[in-house]
């Protein structure tokens, strides 16, 4: 299948007859650039699940706010609507395939974690939003596992044996990354440059041009992440962070250590999160 082909069939992704209902709605939603924030509001407060997992979401570790937020309405006026868009497609996609492929929901929100901290430590002016970028990096592995569920599980399987990574076996059947799928439709749901930018980029943080140093944190966490044991990214390997992110990032050894062993607790609190 040439790069043209799949990138249609990739934009066609909502009209898949397998996405229910609800799922559907909300990716409508998110997928309309003119939506606003209270129509969002609006759209999560008449539908009891989605409140809670919202909720129980932006009261988790990885946001790390003080106190408790207690309503879509303050959640989505505290975030902004970037933030609750994000959150909002995570927690519809990773839903459709929690039976798939088991952990990256968990390698999502432990990256999310990790990459906040990071940024915390960096002093960026929004951490939350580097949290976002953590969370949603892989997407496009439940894309491409959504489409191609048959293909996608050869994928997994050939990283398993071979003992490689999933993006370099996925250009083998693909012609392309998850990180490219994923790329495509963020910009087709016009996210934010930067979150594009990160997704496109995080298994070769170099090339980011936008969002560098975002980059540099997500790849950087994911690294760590898998190093820590956590979740499931799809392969079993550990692949070194790249070296110009370790020089951008330019966190020393102590610092690494300290992040790590801050999120030890909040990667407790997490794993309890399931959707
Ligand atoms: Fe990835
Ligand atoms: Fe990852």
């Amino acid at each position: 299948m040439d790069l043209k082909t799949l990138k249609s069939k990739i934009e066609g992704i909502q009209t898949l007859a397998t996405i229910p209902g609800v799922a559907r709605r909300v990716l409508e939603l998110i997928g309309n650039p003119t939506v606003s924030l209270a129509e969002i509001s609006r759209f999560i407060s008449h539908d009891p699940v989605l409140t809670s997992r919202i909720l129980r979401m932006v009261n988790s570790p990885i946001y790390g706010f003080p106190g408790r937020i207690s309503s879509v309405n303050q959640a989505v006026l505290l975030l902004g609507l970037n933030v609750v868009r994000g959150l909002l497609f995570g927690v519809t996609v990773f839903d459709l395939m929690q039976q798939t492929m088991i952990g990256l929901w968990e390698h999502s929100m432990g990256c999310a974690i990790l990459a906040r901290l990071m940024a915390v430590k960096k002093g960026l002016k929004d951490p939350e939003e580097t949290s976002i970028h953590g969370l949603l990096h892989d997407i496009g592995k439940v894309i491409l596992l959504l489409k191609f569920p048959d293909e996608y599980e050869k994928v997994m399987v050939e990283a398993r044996e071979k003992e490689l990574l999933v993006y370099e076996v996925e250009a083998g059947y693909f012609s392309t990354t998850h990180a490219t799928v994923g790329a495509w439709v963020a910009e087709q749901w016009s996210f934010p440059k930067r979150l594009i930018d990160v997704i496109q980029y995080h298994h070769k943080p170099h090339l980011s041009k936008v969002a560098p140093m975002e980059t540099a944190i997500v790849h950087f966490a994911d690294v760590l992440l898998r190093g820590r044991g956590f979740g499931f990214a799809g392969d079993s390997t550990v692949p070194p962070v790249h070296p110009s992110s370790w020089e951008l990032v330019g966190l020393s050894e102590p610092d690494i250590r300290s992040i790590l062993s801050e999120a030890e607790d909040l990667l407790d609190e997490a794993s309890d999160l399931s959707l």
